[in-house]
């Protein structure tokens, strides 16, 4: 891994600043709520020290940790970053926004294809590792979690590492019993839990503005394994409360109706009063 030097704070946030401008507004039916900004920048630098040189795939990133640790690499903010990155998103808007960020600051190891995580995973790349920040299933006990983590795990064909978003409070309950279906899940398919980041992060979420995250990074054992194509994934009984009780998916793809500004009012925000 290349030496590290001291961070520039200011010139780190003002870049991640750059990249919120960028960021589509969030849909919560579909569990869109972005991290807060100081959280972002920590995340993003950890994000890039962990996946230095490594070839990187995102499972959804509407919080665009992937454009951050790209371009905070880009701007020679950090000194070492992942050489590849996608990120897979079902929605249209996240990934042309992704796009026309690497287009405009030269980001060339950074790509984005629309991809529902319920088809199969068939994309040729193998990657080293893996990111993640999933719906949390809190109606279902991390159903939705593991549906985002076995395409992570799949991306690495069942050989690299993985970082997973959880939720994690110490009052609730659910993000207890998450976690532990969770790590179960993933020792299962052939992982273990290499390290756990409790109560990290903090979200723009108006009903509980308290929830933390934490980071859960697992890593592949080294054993031989026979693999099996990718699938689609059906099951009622995973989806059935995917997006919260009593909301399976039933959207494909968000598409971007008009190419958006980001950063600047629409029009259809705002009307004007003229001077008589
Ligand atoms: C579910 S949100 C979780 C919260 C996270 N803080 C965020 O907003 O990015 C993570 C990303 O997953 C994407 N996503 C949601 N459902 C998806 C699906 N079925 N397939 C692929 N991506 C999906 C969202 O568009 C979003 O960008």
């Amino acid at each position: 891994m290349s030496d590290q030097k001291e961070i520039d704070l200011r010139a780190a946030i003002n870049a991640i600043s750059d990249v919120v401008q960028n960021r589509p507004r969030p849909i919560r039916n579909f569990d869109q709520i972005y991290m807060k900004a100081g959280d972002m920048v920590l995340q993003s630098e950890l994000v890039a020290r962990w996946a230095d040189e490594k070839r990187l795939a995102f499972i959804g990133d509407g919080d665009a940790i992937s454009v951050c640790a790209a371009y905070l690499h880009k701007r020679g903010i950090l000194n070492y970053g992942p050489s590849q990155i996608v990120v897979f998103d079902f929605d249209e808007r996240i990934c042309g926004a992704v796009t026309r960020f690497a287009d405009k600051e030269e980001l060339g190891q950074l790509r984005a294809e629309l991809y529902n995580c319920l088809d199969p995973f068939t994309c040729d790349t193998r990657f080293d590792c893996f990111y993640t920040n999933p719906p949390w299933g809190a109606s279902n006990d991390g159903e939705s979690v593991k549906v985002f983590v076995q395409r992570g795990m799949e991306a690495t064909r069942y050989t690299g590492e993985g970082m997973v978003v959880m939720a994690d409070d110490e009052e609730l309950e659910w993000t207890k019993r998450v976690l532990a279906n969770v790590q179960e899940f993933v020792v299962r398919s052939g992982f273990f839990v290499q390290k756990m980041m409790p109560q990290l992060h903090q979200y723009h979420l108006d009903d509980a503005p308290n929830l933390r995250s934490c980071n859960v990074i697992i890593k592949a054992l080294p054993v031989e394994r026979a693999l099996e194509a990718s699938v689609a994934i059906t099951s009622p009984d995973r989806l059935a409360h995917f997006y919260g009780r009593d909301n399976p998916p039933r959207v494909k793809y968000v598409r971007e109706r008009k190419r958006l500004e980001y950063g600047k009012a629409h029009d259809d925000e705002y009307s004007f009063e003229l001077w008589e």
